[in-house]
Parts: structure tokens; C-alpha cells; sequence
């Protein structure tokens, strides 16, 4: 072979080095801080770390147990005081905009821009990516916070109906605990009575009411007979939990209802995922309703992640690669899938998700026209953090205060609207 023969060979071959070798330049290691441990919720991440390591970087698991986030929260706090954040975490809601007032934060406005995420974001979901009118976060998805699980086996054992109000939800109760079994699946952590708390008022005010009380932190609303009115019916609700719900993990009380032990859990559509992860079927196996008394309403909660500041270009591109992945349509589908929510990027085709995904997708819509779309409070969504901790204080304390009454329950949660 002469010269003329070897050099396209060459060339290739030099090309192909130093491709490779640009690659590898452009390649870094993301650690990731999140708290999805659970069965549906580890599915739901094992996807995102592989769309990233697709994009030939390294996924540096940072995984801290609880569900709703509260001890990752903690840990991360920890972690950027000593100096040492990790390359993301997920983050929600007011926190994103306390962290980005830090000046903690990297700028996403680049990857947002040939992402077109304007353009694909529902406002309401963009607002709260960004600080300053520039990308700091980047979103997953939309949880759907009021909805109801329920066993439909254990229903039709014990006679009942699945409730639409909450005087309704008390004559099932009744006949489910006759039949011998548990009425509701809940576990006793400050989140979870929150969570439950947060439908119960939702299905007492109403939306406008909600608004007013946990967004605008209006201390009218807050001191209201409404309010006292949902005390009064989650000391009701409290009474159909089982005695052994202190501190029990929300997945756990899932999977009550999943076996049948429970007839039903009130919490967030994650709880779809391990129904999911069960292998079991919408419609047939479990059914999926708004709280009582919510129907038409949604509480929303949306995932996301920031991304702390980093010097080292590596790093910077990887963290534009996990962006990109989390916005990408093939990720936002199969994550979905797993998560038990809906895409957040708009005009995702739905015909993979299930019946209670689509009703979640149609709700979002329509619940935005009519003003019944509101930030989920139990998930931090809706105000800053110091208030939702103060909040969350006085829905456990009555929860474990039999003697407190609904009135003095009221006063304290004015005074953690302060
Ligand atoms: C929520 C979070 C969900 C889910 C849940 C239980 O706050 O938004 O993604 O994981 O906690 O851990």
C-alpha cells in the first residue's frame, strides 16, 4: 500500500481519536441528591441515571431515605455549608428561590434556550424554574397531590361505596372496619398528616378558600370557620386509621392497600408507582379518585432539580447533559410512566399512561381555565419553608393531641401563617 492508499485510512483513524478524545474531555461525574427510594420511585431514577450515562457521563448516586424530603433537605443543607454541594438536587417549589438567592446556583438559560423550554413549559411551572427571570431549576414532572387509592375488593367485601364527600367517606369507613378490615392506610410522619390535612381542606374550602389561606397566607382565611371545619373532620378521618400507623413509611401504607389489607390511602400519585411496580391495573386491580370532595380541583407538586454552581468545565456539561435529559420527551415519557405522574413538557403524546394519568392530564388542563389549580402546601410548593414547618407542627400536634381542639388548632395555624 502507498501514501495515497493509507492516508484516508489515517485520517479516519486520527479523527476517530480525537473525537473520542473530545468526548471524553466533555464528560464528568453528576452526583445527584434525591429521596426516590422507594420501589416506584427507584424505577422512576434508574431511568434518568441512564438517559444521563447515555450521554457518556457518570451518575453519582446520592440517595437519602424519606419520603417527601424533608431529611435530604436537611443533608443538603449540611452539605453546602461545609462547602461541598453536590452537582444537583431535587429541590421544589419557594426552596428553589431561597437557594438561588444564595447565588449558589448555575444558570441554566442556555440549555433552557435550545431546549425551547419557553416555549414547552406551562407558565405556572416555568415561573417557579426560574429566579430573576433566569433558569434555575429544571422540572420533571406534575404530581397530582389530592387523590384517593383504593382497594375495590375490600369495598365490595364490606358493602361500600367509594366516597365522594367526606360525610360519604365516614358511612364507608364505618362498614370497612365492621368487615374487619383497616379503613385507611397512613403513616404517622409530619408529611403525611400534611398531606392528608392539606385534601381534607381542599375538600372543605374549596379552592379560592385554599388560596387565600395557604398561598396568600391570609390570616382571614387562616382564622376561618373553614378551617376549623377541616380539623373537625380530620380529628373524624383520624379515627378510621390503624393503631400501628406511628411513623410507618407512605409506601408501606401502599402497599396495605395494594394486598388488601387497607381499602384506602390518601396521598400523591406517586403512590401510582408502586401500584405500578406491584404490577397491578388501574381500574381493575385499584381505583384512582379525587379526595372527597376535591373533584375538579388539583393540588399540584412538581418535581425538580437545581443544579449548584461548578468551576470545572466537566461538570458544567454534564450538568447541561442531565438537563437536557430530564426535558427530553422519550425521558419525560418512561420516567412518567414509573413515577405515577404526568410529563411536564407540554403536547407529550399520552397514549402509553393509564386511565388515572389521563384523568390527571385533563384535570391539570381544565383545573388551570377554572382557577382550581393550586400549589400542593404538604410539598412545598406553596409558601416559604419556615411557614410549611410551623404548619406542618400544628397538624402533627393535633394529630397526636386527642384533647386539642379544632379552635385551638386554628389559632396556632394563623399564627404559623406569620
Ligand atoms: C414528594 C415528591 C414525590 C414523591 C414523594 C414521596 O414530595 O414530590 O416525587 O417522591 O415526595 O417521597
Amino acid at each position: 500500500m502507498n501514501w495515497r492508499m493509507w492516508k484516508p485510512i489515517l485520517s479516519a483513524f486520527l479523527l476517530a481519536v480525537a473525537l473520542s478524545g473530545c468526548s471524553r474531555d466533555k464528560s464528568g461525574e453528576v452526583e445527584v441528591l434525591h429521596w426516590w427510594t422507594s420501589g416506584g420511585e427507584a424505577r422512576s431514577v434508574a431511568e434518568l441515571k441512564k438517559m444521563l450515562e447515555e450521554r457518556g457521563d457518570t451518575w453519582k448516586d446520592f440517595a437519602v431515605a424519606g419520603g417527601g424530603g424533608e431529611t435530604a433537605m436537611t443533608v443538603l443543607k449540611s452539605r453546602v455549608v461545609s462547602g461541598n454541594p453536590p452537582t444537583a438536587a431535587q429541590v421544589k417549589g419557594p426552596g428553589i428561590q431561597e437557594w438561588a438567592r444564595e447565588g449558589v446556583l448555575a444558570n441554566l438559560d442556555d440549555t433552557a434556550k435550545a431546549g425551547d423550554w419557553d416555549n414547552l413549559l406551562p407558565d405556572v411551572v416555568s415561573n417557579v424554574m426560574k429566579y430573576d427571570g433566569h433558569y434555575v431549576a429544571v422540572p420533571v414532572n406534575v404530581h397530582r397531590v389530592n387523590w384517593m387509592w383504593a382497594n375495590p375488593e375490600v369495598f365490595a367485601k364490606a358493602g361500600a361505596e367509594v366516597p365522594t364527600t367526606w360525610e360519604a367517606f365516614a358511612v364507608a369507613a364505618d362498614k370497612i372496619q365492621k368487615a374487619g378490615f383497616i379503613a385507611i392506610a397512613h403513616g404517622g410522619q409530619p408529611w403525611q398528616d400534611a398531606t392528608l390535612f392539606e385534601s381534607i381542606a381542599l375538600g372543605t374550602g374549596g379552592a379560592e378558600w385554599y388560596r387565600k389561606a395557604f398561598v396568600d397566607l391570609d390570616q382571614d382565611a387562616l382564622n376561618s370557620p373553614t378551617m376549623k371545619k377541616s380539623f373537625e373532620t380530620l380529628r373524624m378521618v383520624q379515627q378510621y386509621i390503624d393503631k400501628d400507623a406511628a411513623n410507618r413509611d407512605w409506601n408501606l401504607a401502599t402497599a396495605m392497600v395494594i394486598n388488601g389489607k387497607a381499602a384506602m390511602q390518601f396521598m400523591g400519585d406517586w403512590a401510582k408507582g408502586e401500584f405500578t411496580a406491584a404490577g397491578k391495573t388501574p381500574g381493575t386491580d385499584y381505583v384512582c379518585a379525587p379526595a372527597p370532595g376535591t373533584d375538579g380541583a388539583f393540588t399540584f407538586n412538581i418535581d425538580s432539580f437545581i443544579m449548584f454552581e461548578q468551576k470545572d468545565d466537566a461538570a458544567k456539561t454534564a450538568q447541561a447533559h442531565l438537563a437536557e435529559a430530564i426535558m427530553d420527551p422519550k425521558f419525560q415519557e418512561i420516567f412518567n410512566l414509573n413515577k405515577g405522574s404526568i410529563p411536564v413538557r407540554l403536547g407529550m403524546d399520552l397514549s402509553k399512561f393509564d386511565q388515572c394519568a389521563k384523568d390527571s392530564a385533563a384535570q391539570f388542563a381544565s383545573a388551570s381555565t377554572n382557577k382550581t389549580l393550586v400549589p400542593s402546601w404538604a410539598h412545598e410548593m406553596a409558601m416559604p419553608p419556615a411557614n410549611k414547618g410551623a404548619m406542618f407542627d400544628v397538624v402533627t400536634a393535633f394529630m397526636n393531641s386527642p384533647d386539642m381542639t379544632a379552635a385551638a388548632a386554628t389559632e396556632k395555624m394563623a399564627a404559623a401563617g406569620k
